[in-house]
């Protein structure tokens, strides 16, 4: 099976080390596997949560489009699109918002940290909080739940919003799975749960303070400086105050973190010698500054080339957009059907296509006993009942029996009995002493043709 990878880059600020290492770079390797399949995206509508200025919402999500292509996303390749070209997202994320538990929200790291903050300050809990704060993860979970994603690498800030996602997929699977079964004849979950991936090793990144590098401390390094301001803002990372000369701790030491994120194994082996050697701070700036110099100049030629040719980039996130909607694919249709919306059509769960012709089907009905069981009945296009089923412990497991019936009722057989099967298991008996094999057999093989 081929995974499918998927992660979005927040189009606000400027790319800096920090999303390079954790997320560009990560994400970009795992696009070269082959086995798998990869959509990465611009979330230009999560930037609207946390900036408001056009101007700079239009150029970060401009810089960073070229970013991810000059770090060596092969647009070929990998699903490159931007979130705002998709319109299935927001439709999806509303889908979703319909079943997730606002508890839940309530206790998103994001959200609950702006509360605490005014809380601290005696204002209102909610002072200043957009409903697009709130809302941030299930957005995220639209983004990755309607592409079926099977795996999301994102840095480690980012764990908690990727078991929302989940956990939100779940209720989903739960509250529509039946009936997007029953519409699709389809066994199995409506929504994959993705997976996290955190590159244990480099997934966050020191900034120069020490302190997580990240926009929001204004301790970062911008991607693409100039050779010459990058160099000086290496050598600007905080040390502590041992003399040259003096051992130095390589485990504690956040230069020396950022080094190990642009070095192999070796070069890291040989700076963590020098470490306990006593090299000078200034020392280890030069060589961690040669070290990511190395890495980053080629990238950030053609950046510059690309950043220089607008409308080549639009068209390159056009016909991701196009791929990446083709990926959804009808798929979307059957969510929306799942939970009732989508086309009008004869209120009797039957194929929407089939009723609007006004053919009459054959039809399943689902329904609980009084002894808390879940049964069906099968009846024929006239509504007389065909086939009476088996007691089941929950309306899941009767929706896939139905599902199979629906897929697989050719291979349906007579028990002694009076009974029914399907690949040796019992399935239920004839309603009544009036039908014969041939109905059932017909019956199924006509809802198998819708
Ligand atoms: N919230 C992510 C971040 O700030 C960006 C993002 C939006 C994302 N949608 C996503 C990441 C879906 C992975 C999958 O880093």
């Amino acid at each position: 099976m081929t995974i499918r990878v998927l992660t979005g880059i927040t189009t606000t600020g400027t790319p800096h080390l920090g999303n390079y290492a954790g997320a560009i770079r990560p994400a970009i390797l795992a696009s070269q596997a082959p086995d798998a399949e990869s959509f990465y995206f611009l979330a230009d509508y999560h930037a609207l949560i946390k900036a408001n200025d056009p101007l700079r919402v239009a150029q970060s999500r401009q810089e960073i489009a070229a970013t991810w292509l000059a770090c060596g996303l092969d647009p070929e390749r990998v699903t490159f699109y931007r979130q705002s070209d998709i319109d299935e997202i927001p439709q999806m994320s509303w889908l979703l918002t319909c079943v997730a538990a606002k508890g839940l929200l309530n206790r998103a790291h994001a959200y609950k940290a702006a509360v605490d903050k005014n809380q601290e300050a005696g204002e209102d809990p909610d002072a200043g909080i957009t409903a697009g704060l709130y809302m941030y993860p299930v957005l995220m979970a639209a983004d990755i739940l309607i592409f079926n994603a099977h795996r999301v690498p994102v840095g480690r800030d980012q764990v908690q919003h990727l078991e929302m996602a989940r956990d939100i997929g779940q209720r989903f699977n739960h509250i529509h799975g039946d009936a997007w079964r029953s519409i699709t004849g389809k066994s199995g979950e409506p929504l994959v749960l993705p997976e996290v991936q955190v590159d244990e090793q480099v997934a966050t990144l020191p900034g120069l303070d020490g302190r997580k590098m990240s926009k929001s401390y204004d301790n970062t390094i911008p991607l693409f400086l100039p050779a010459t301001e990058l160099r000086k803002k290496v050598m600007s990372i905080v040390t502590d105050s041992r003399a040259p000369g003096e051992p130095k701790d390589a485990d504690n030491s956040n230069l020396f973190q950022l080094y190990q994120a642009f070095s192999g194994p070796e070069q890291s082996a040989a700076m963590r010698q020098a470490f306990a050697d006593g090299i000078a701070w200034g020392e280890a700036k030069q060589r961690l500054y040669d070290r990511i110099e190395a890495t980053v100049a080629p990238l950030r030629e053609k950046y510059g080339q690309l950043i220089k040719r607008p409308d080549d980039l639009e068209d390159i996130l056009r016909t991701g957009a196009r791929k990446a909607r083709a990926a959804i694919g009808p798929g979307f249709e059957d969510l929306k059907r799942a939970v009732g919306l989508g086309r009008f059509a004869a209120i009797s769960g039957r194929g929407a296509e089939t009723a609007a012709a006004g053919k009459k089907l054959p039809s399943f009905k689902q329904y609980r006993e009084t002894d808390g069981k879940f049964y069906f009945k099968l009846a024929d296009a006239e509504g007389m009942t065909l086939l009476q089923s088996n007691a089941h412990d929950s309306p899941r497991a009767a929706g896939q029996l139905i599902a199979r019936l629906k897929s697989e009722g050719a291979s349906v057989e007579e028990t002694g009995d009076r009974g029914l099967s399907l690949e040796g298991e019992s399935i239920g008996r004839y309603a009544d002493v009036s039908i014969t094999f041939e109905k059932v057999i017909d019956a199924l093989k006509a809802l198998r043709e819708v």
